[in-house]
This record gives C-alpha cells, structure tokens and sequence, in this order.
C-alpha cells in the first residue's frame, strides 16, 4: 500500500523510560512552529477502540502472548484506517509513539511469538506501509528503570526486570539492524535538548526536511 501524498509518518520506539514522549512532544512542538499540520498519536491506542483495547491491556494480568498480539494489531488496524492514513493523506506530519517494531521486540523476541505470525498479522492489517522514519531510542537498562519508577503509574504492566529490559533494548537493536534503511538509533543518554538535536539531524539526513 503506498501513501501518495505530503504527508510523513514518523515513528519513535525504544524500551520504556527512554525518554520517547519527551522527544515526541519536543517535535510535535518544533513541526508546529514551522507551520506544518502535526498530529500526534500513540499505539497501542489513538482511537476510541485503541483507547479501550489499551485500557484492556493494562488491567488484564497474565494475558496469553498470542491474545496479546492480536489485540496490539487489532488496535493497530483501527489507527490505520481510522487516524494515520487519513492524517497522512491530508498532509499531517504524524508522530507516533511506537508501531509494529513493538510487537516485533516485545511479543516476538520478548514473548516468543513466531515473527513469522507477527508479519502476517502485519501484512493483514497494514499491507506494505511502513513508517517514512522509525527513530529508536537506546538507553542504558538502569536509567530506563529509573525512570520508570520515578512515574507515578508504575504497575504491573510498565515494571519489567532489568533481564527484561535488557532484552527488550538488545531487541531493539536487532531490529535497527535488520531494518537499517529505515530505522535510526539514536543514544538517549543526555539532556532532552541534546538528544533532540540528534533527532532533527537525522530528520534533515533522512527526510529531507528543514528542521
Ligand atoms: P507506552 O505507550 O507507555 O510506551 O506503553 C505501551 C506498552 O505496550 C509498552 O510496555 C510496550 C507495549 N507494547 C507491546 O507490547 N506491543 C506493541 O505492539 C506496542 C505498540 C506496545
């Protein structure tokens, strides 16, 4: 499926508690200074089903691996037709706190479901649109806990053990490197001023785009 329009799709993923919100609104803000139409948006979740299918996650303790995956992409296909699409057709930049690589690092390496399904599921749902750029976030596993618990909203489904974390961060570097034309990683140890500038330059490299 190809998106025929002005519109960008950008994508920030990483381990929790590395600073992806942040970073988010830190562009969002940046992008609309500039005078570019901005939406910003998160999965699982950015529609009123994405909402509640997130909310379901949250307060489902032990959730089958393979329930979980369907329903992060069963969110996802209502994001995607309901927001990103038509967001992207009208010529929004939209910026994304996380996509499919998610799934990929936390139901497929973390969870060990078959990136085979994975793909499928992908495929079924969004077919060949991929994000214009996919910026991961890498961060020390320690400072990431910190972080983490440093929010009020620390629960079950946020607190992870370090192995946990650490398998997380190590999928996300598989995957940048799997996917090294259209992922950037980028290290987020550092104030929030100094990683954004690292984010902006690779938006100039990658996107052509004066930010
Ligand atoms: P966050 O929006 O605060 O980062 O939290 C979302 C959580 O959902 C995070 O722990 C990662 C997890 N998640 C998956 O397990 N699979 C997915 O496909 C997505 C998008 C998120």
């Amino acid at each position: 499926m190809s998106v025929n329009c002005g519109g960008k799709f950008i994508v920030f993923e990483g381990c929790d508690g590395v600073g992806k919100s942040t970073q988010v609104k830190l562009l969002a803000e940046k992008l609309s200074d500039l005078g570019q139409k901005v939406c910003v948006t998160r999965e699982p979740g950015g529609t009123e089903a994405g909402e509640k299918i997130r909310d379901l996650l949250k307060e489902t303790r032990k959730i089958d691996p393979i329930c979980e995956v369907l329903l992060m992409f069963a969110a996802r296909r209502d994001h995607f037709v309901k927001l990103i699409l038509p967001k992207i057709q009208d010529g929004y930049f939209v910026i994304c706190d996380r996509f499919y690589y998610s799934s990929l690092v936390y139901q497929g390496i973390l969870k060990q479901v078959s990136v085979g399904d994975i793909m499928r599921l992908k495929q079924m749902t969004v077919g060949d649109f991929e994000p214009d750029l996919t910026i991961i976030l890498d961060l020390d596993v320690d400072i990431s806990i910190e972080r983490v618990k440093m929010r009020c909203n620390f629960d079950e489904y946020d607190e992870m053990s370090r192995i946990r974390y650490s398998t997380v961060r190590e999928g996300f570097c598989k995957v940048s490197a799997a996917f090294p034309f259209c992922t950037t990683l980028i290290n987020a140890d550092g104030s929030p001023g100094a990683v954004f500038s690292k984010i902006l330059k690779t938006i100039r490299q990658h996107l052509n785009v004066s930010v």
